[in-house]
């Protein structure tokens, strides 16, 4: 594939001012195109929460910074935000009324990531995450110790907790019945245990982003509040590279949102990377890992009158070639990218229409 030559392009950018012409000088410079797109032409992708994001990781990649930058930078703005009630500050808490946060990245061209998760305290985990990646010999740091890592590079520690999600929250807890996430012994017939999902919206959230660089590099992360009132402590996918997010700077990237417990199980952002370099379009893999939650799942509690899955769970992808796709179980989910012109808003594929 061939590389943009990044002080090339600074210095053409500078020349003319502006990053809204950053696409019109990819072309200029002789890129080759091919029946898939052209080569080395940049593109983001997120759930629908990150237009923001995206519209600052595309920024940032037209000016000629490197993939991991972007997302991260771009997913602070979600975790930033108050009235995201998925994703850091204002997020949902657990059960005790503690806002709990999961997060990863992962950096195609060095094949490394970082993660943190039932991180307290710090509104960006996605910065922290990067952090064990770089300044850590490991992958993964959770709890207190994610939070004395953060403390010990400066991170302030601040209540998390808004007035708006603690006040759905006691609306929650005055409400518990035998319904929650605490399950009595049960059989996997039994159909009548569960989680209040729809009456006090325990969304799952979260916020994915993926992007491909001008040099042809892949990076991703996914941040999270995770599930609304969970246990506290509970580890969703988001903080767990392979699950929760996955790339490969020689395939494709990929994440998730939504029912996280059902990713876990399934590894599905590891596996639409290796389905993508098996030969499979970003949308085709994405309904692939969508086909597997659901037919993996044996707990009738999870299943609808039908047997289908009843949560849902949507998957992004790109590939090395600017390709891109999502898929959610259920229809009616949508996905972001931004091409380098502007943010578009797209429908997922699904494997089951609601009613
Ligand atoms: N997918 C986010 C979570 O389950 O925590």
């Amino acid at each position: 594939m061939p590389k943009i030559n990044r002080r090339h392009f600074l210095k053409a950018a500078a020349l003319t001012g502006a990053s809204a012409v950053s696409t019109r000088l990819l072309h200029a410079d002789g890129l080759r195109s091919s029946s898939k797109g052209p080569i080395g032409k940049p593109i983001a992708i997120s759930s629908s929460n990150g237009t923001r994001a995206l519209e600052r990781v595309m920024e940032m990649i037209l000016q000629g910074s490197d993939s991991l930058d972007a997302v991260i930078s771009g997913v602070n703005i979600v975790e930033d935000d108050p009235n995201d009630t998925s994703v850091g500050y204002g997020g949902l808490p657990n059960e005790d009324g503690v806002v709990e946060l999961d997060a990863a990245v992962m950096h195609g061209p060095s094949y490394r990531a970082g993660a943190v998760a039932a991180l307290r305290n710090i509104k960006n985990p996605s910065k922290v995450a990067r952090l064990v990646m770089e300044r850590s010999d490991h992958v993964l740091i959770v709890g207190e110790g994610a939070l004395k890592f953060a403390r010990a590079h400066g991170f302030k520690e601040e209540n998390l907790l808004t007035d708006e999600s603690r006040e759905a929250w006691l609306q929650w807890k005055e409400n518990l019945s035998n319904q929650d996430d605490w399950l009595p012994p049960h059989s996997l017939e039994d159909t009548d245990i569960g989680q209040l999902y729809q009456k006090y919206l325990r969304h799952y959230g979260t916020i994915h982003c993926s992007a491909l660089d001008m040099n042809g590099n892949l990076s991703c992360t996914t941040t999270t509040s995770g599930l609304a009132y969970k246990i506290s402590g509970r580890v969703g996918d988001s903080g767990i590279i392979g699950a929760g997010l996955y790339c490969d700077n020689e395939v494709g990237s990929a994440g998730s949102t939504g029912r996280g417990e059902a990713n876990l199980l399934n590894c599905s952002s590891v596996m639409i990377v290796e389905w993508m370099r098996q030969g499979k379009s970003p949308e085709e893999a994405c309904l692939l890992a969508c086909k597997r939650v659901n037919e993996r799942c044996r707990e009738k509690r999870l299943q609808d009158e039908e047997g289908r899955f009843k949560f849902d769970i949507k998957f992004y992808a790109i590939n090395k070639r600017g390709e891109h796709g999502s898929a959610s179980i259920w229809s009616g989910g949508q996905y972001l990218i931004h091409d380098g012109t502007q943010v578009q808003t797209l429908d997922c594929s699904y494997l089951f229409k609601h009613k």
